[in-house]
């Protein structure tokens, strides 16, 4: 085990673990939102009951969120000190604005939203959870903005071994951000539908079991609807931008795009889609795939014509720019082609099966319908759907960083560079062993809380919300 590894293994463990809550909590805020709005104008309390209950859960997405956002961090000066020396400069900016705009912005709302139910009118309150929403958005924004920047630098120059920002606003015009920001968003929001309409799934299922009230039946088929709706919604959103991702990638970053389509030698002209097969990196060939004819053409340039660059040449390219060495290291510029293939087929297979789940369950339970509830098969389904959107964001994210080898900043500076030179294998090995024991403990008390909350019935929550038990400051008069 060398130290790159052992670092990028981190670095990766953070993220993804940081990354299951991010999601989680920006999908389920924008969901209570607009429950509170259909609240707000319809006065049907049944959304009020679905906000508080499903807030509860948001809140646990979002304490758990905010914990791992702290230890993400910490990886960037433990053990990538080389790199926030080279970016620290970009990276200042968008973080500082993140932690001062938006985290603040969020973290008040979420306070006035959490204390003050039954206490403002509910417009006002409406508005506390569309701020918070909001909040974590903007949050996002900024978070991207820097990760669009080592996906293709811009707005900068290098002055003594270090990039400096030229141009604030051409961070914020990069058209990776645009992309980016719109597929990271529709991910997330189609994760919150997913939540609400997979959870209502396995509460469905409990009910089967240990019958409930009507009115909790009700509140639990409206959120089953309601979430299916928000997903298929986004699912949608989210494929589209997706596919203009894709396009845009065969223009900007051609190795990331072919690695994904383990193209090896320049296709034939129309270019097929491979569903499935192993790629053979030593021969450099796709190993007993199995191909749609023209599909893969259509799909980069919507006509069935048209031919794509294989990484070979893309591979000689790539040399010819940016050499054979850089800082003393022989170049590699092939990626990790199985992991890309695979984890791109896994992403889009996650959206296309939301979308038809969705349509689906809406189908089942339309007016006068009841056969979803009816089948317990079919519940477990869209149950079991809820963990889906976890596994198709960090098979994307692999995606865009795997397929970003071998550098953390495209084009300017690499993985190896970018290592902290003082680290050692045994810190690392000891690290990475304390932050896998906490995040197991973490997502152990998280799921049991999760749990707790479901289990509560959303027909009678007019206990106290979560926070407010240990805490209101409005009862003892702060404001
Ligand atoms: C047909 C469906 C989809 C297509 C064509 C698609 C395409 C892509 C592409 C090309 C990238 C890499 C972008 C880059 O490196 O710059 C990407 C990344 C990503 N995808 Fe997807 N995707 C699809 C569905 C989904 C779904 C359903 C999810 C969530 C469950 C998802 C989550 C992500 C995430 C989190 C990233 C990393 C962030 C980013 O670069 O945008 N994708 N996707």
């Amino acid at each position: 085990m060398d130290i790159v590894s052992l670092a990028r293994f981190q670095f990766a463990m953070t993220t993804v673990y940081h990354f299951f809550f991010v999601p989680f909590s920006i999908g389920t805020a924008f969901a209570i939102a607009i429950m509170e709005t259909i609240y707000v104008r319809t006065k049907n309390e049944v959304y009020k009951k679905m906000a508080r209950y499903w807030g509860n859960i948001f809140l646990l997405s979002f304490a758990v969120g905010v914990v791992t956002g702290l230890i993400q961090e910490f990886q960037f000066g433990m053990n990538w000190s080389d790199y926030s020396r080279f970016m620290g400069d970009i990276f200042g900016a968008p973080l500082a604005f993140e932690a001062l705009l938006a985290f603040f912005m969020e973290s008040t709302f979420i306070g006035l939203w959490t204390f003050t139910w039954n206490k403002v009118k509910p417009g006002v309150h409406a508005l506390f959870i569309w701020m918070t929403s909001i909040g974590s958005m903007i949050s996002a924004l900024w978070i991207l903005t820097a990760n669009s920047f080592m996906q293709n630098p811009v707005g900068y120059t290098i002055k003594d071994g270090r990039a400096e920002m030229t141009d604030f606003f051409a961070l914020l015009k990069n058209p990776q951000l645009f992309f980016e920001y719109g597929h990271v968003i529709g991910a997330a929001l189609m994760m919150g539908g997913v939540i609400v309409a997979g959870l209502t799934g396995f509460q469905l299922l409990r009910a089967k079991k240990q019958p409930v009230s009507d009115e909790t039946k009700h509140i639990y088929k409206t959120s089953m609807r309601f979430g299916m709706w928000v997903s298929l919604i986004f699912a949608v959103l989210t494929i589209a931008v997706g596919h203009a991702q894709m396009q845009y990638l065969i223009k900007e970053q051609p190795m990331k795009f072919a690695a994904t389509e383990a193209i090896y030698k320049n296709t034939k002209d129309p270019a097929g889609l491979a569903l499935v097969g192993v790629a053979d990196q030593k021969n450099h060939e796709l190993k007993g795939s199995i191909e749609i004819p023209g599909m893969l053409s259509f799909m980069s340039y919507n006509k069935f014509s048209g031919s794509l660059t294989g990484m070979d040449e893309v591979n000689k390219d790539l040399t010819k720019k940016y050499g054979k060495y850089i800082a003393g290291e022989k170049m590699n510029y092939y990626p990790p082609v199985n992991t890309l293939f695979w984890s791109f087929r896994i992403m889009v297979g996650v959206g296309m099966w939301v979308a038809l789940v969705s349509i689906v369950a809406l189908f089942l339970t339309r007016k006068g319908k009841e056969t979803l509830y009816e089948h317990k098969w079919m519940l477990w389904v869209v149950a079991l759907t809820t963990f889906l959107p976890f596994i198709g964001n960090t098979v994307g994210w692999f995606v865009t960083e795997f397929g970003r080898y071998p550098w953390t900043v495209y084009g300017l500076f690499t993985i190896k560079q970018s290592v902290s030179p003082t680290v050692s294998v045994a810190s690392l090995l000891t690290s990475n062993i304390v932050y896998f024991v906490l995040f197991t403990a973490l997502a152990i008390v998280m799921i049991g809380l999760v749990i707790k909350e479901l289990h509560k019935d959303p027909a009678n929550i007019e206990n106290p919300q979560l926070l407010e038990k240990f805490m209101d400051p409005f009862d003892k008069g702060a404001f």
